[in-house]
């Protein structure tokens, strides 16, 4: 049953009629005057009644979807999204519903009764709910378009003698990606394709490390960057992070290769500001060092417009490590370097000799999926999807501080050390893995030079359908009010 919605839109008031409309339904279905699985009218019946013109409803609806507020089949209508946030006391058994069982493929969710988002139950069984970061939706995966990719690419002959630039057709096909999706301009001659963000940054350290020469790391940061730079012979520097990201006047000036985050800092959450983007490049022309810049997660942001990566403000200075891991999944094995084509020279004959490669079959699917648009498709459809999970994250959490929010497909929640310990032993007991962020760390609890040291938990709402995420984070808000006491 469609409902009659509360709506009153003022054409003579500065806010924009779609701005006006989504905010009008926001607060209906917050506070319960629209309940979870009602449908709305079609945009085209809205606009009627409104007397505002279609593009107005679709504007509002989207914006309400990206938020995760709605869901829709195509072809069978809008409806009000599963969104309840549960009282600290209360939280919900995991979706029943079809969600879980469909396997969350897009964002075609069916409606949910509102009466399964309700069900007290003191502890949750039967099922453990995974909210470590790192992990993409990898169910969504599966799609005709996948499928298609790979039956095409299996046709392809091996090569005898791999290139270890990569395909030269999945090369051309990613300058136009990366331009558009990233900013990043570059001819074929600067991409080598990689079997991920990790094994590009090893790839470099291969070509570039000396024993004993420094690399700089993030602290906190991503664990592999340290361990494949140290295995190199390399030694460790860990350069602390804020909420605007790495920290750039606190850079070491003798570093070879500097390992950063700038589009969403692994695992705050912070966007490199403007200044320190312009500070970083110019401590790089200064003193020699290459920055790596990992963009595993860039494609993702939310109610924030898109930032280019900072390979563009100096091409001579960065090398780009882009990945399939998060847009699509780890088992994939394909990403790539872009750099200067000399540097790509030097890091492609290095790697014929270390005998490393990318397989042809997935770098073959992947240009498919990229020449025929159904890579964007894809990321646009996993955005969505996201944007509900982290749309449940912040209902839950929301009163907490939270960090690295628009972005990706992990968020920090800001918390007491003792109680961050205690809360995820206690999760864990009822079924929720949970991580903190000291293992991010490379000094030792309760230190970080140059830095204040965060604590609290690194939730990652990647690789859980949205019920999980609120059931999983409705249990972390009850005991943090409980710990917290
Ligand atoms: C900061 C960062 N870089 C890279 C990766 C993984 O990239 P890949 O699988 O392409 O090596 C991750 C995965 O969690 C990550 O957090």
């Amino acid at each position: 049953m469609t409902i009659d919605l509360p709506v009153l839109l003022d054409r003579s008031a500065a806010q924009p009629l779609s701005v006006q409309l989504a905010g009008q339904l926001r607060a209906a279905m917050r506070d319960g005057r629209m309940r979870a699985g009602e449908r709305l009218p079609s945009s085209r019946a809205l606009a009627t009644i409104t007397g505002v013109s279609r593009t107005v409803v679709t504007e509002a609806y989207q914006q309400l979807y990206a938020e995760g507020w709605l869901e829709g089949r195509h072809g069978s209508g809008t409806f009000v999204a599963d969104m309840v946030t549960p009282s600290p006391t209360i939280f919900t058994t995991p979706d029943l519903g079809r969600e879980d069982r469909r396997g969350g493929s897009g964002v075609s969710s069916a409606p949910v009764s509102p009466r399964q988002s309700s069900r007290p139950v003191g502890k949750i069984v039967g099922e453990t709910i995974d909210l470590r970061p790192g992990m993409p939706w990898v169910a969504g995966l599966n799609t005709p378009a996948w499928r298609r990719a790979w039956r095409l690419a299996a046709t392809v002959t091996p090569a005898a003698r791999p290139d270890p630039h990569g395909l030269p057709e999945l090369r051309g096909a990613l300058t136009d990606y990366l331009r558009r999706s990233r900013g990043v301009a570059c001819q074929e001659d600067g991409i080598l394709i990689t079997r991920g963000a990790t094994n590009g940054l090893d790839l470099l350290a291969a070509t570039m490390v000396r024993p004993g020469d420094r690399v700089g790391v993030e602290q906190p940061g991503y664990p592999a960057a340290a361990a494949v730079l140290g295995a190199r012979g390399a030694e460790v520097v860990p350069c602390p992070v804020d909420e605007n990201g790495l920290i750039v006047d606190a850079l070491p000036e003798d570093l070879r290769i500097l390992h950063t985050t700038p589009s969403h800092q692994y695992p705050i959450g912070g966007r490199l500001s403007a200044p320190r983007r312009q500070a970083l490049v110019a401590w790089a022309r200064r003193t020699g060092a290459i920055i790596a810049e990992d963009d595993y997660d860039g494609e993702f942001r939310y109610d924030v417009a898109p930032l280019p990566a900072l390979y563009g403000l100096d091409p001579g200075v960065t090398v780009y490590l882009g990945t399939t891991s998060k847009i699509f999944a780890p088992d994939v094995g394909v990403g790539w370097l872009v750099a200067r084509p000399d540097l790509v020279e030097r890091i492609a004959a290095r790697r014929r000799t270390l005998s490393d490669r990318t397989a042809v079959v997935p770098q073959a699917a992947m240009r498919i999926m990229l020449e025929r648009g159904d890579l964007d498709r894809h990321i646009r459809r996993m955005r969505a999807e996201y944007a509900r999970r982290r749309a449940a994250v912040v209902a839950a959490l929301g009163h907490l501080s939270l960090r690295g929010e628009t972005a990706g497909i992990h968020v920090l929640v800001e918390l007491p050390g003792d109680v961050t310990d205690r809360l995820v032993a206690e999760a864990e007991t009822q079924g929720v893995l949970l991580v903190t962020v000291d293992p991010y760390y490379r000094t030792p609890p309760g230190t970080a030079p140059g830095g204040h040291r965060v604590t609290g938990l690194v939730i990652g709402y990647g690789g859980a359908t949205v019920g999980q995420v609120r059931t999983g984070c409705s249990l972390v808000r009850r005991l943090v009010s409980e710990l917290d006491r």
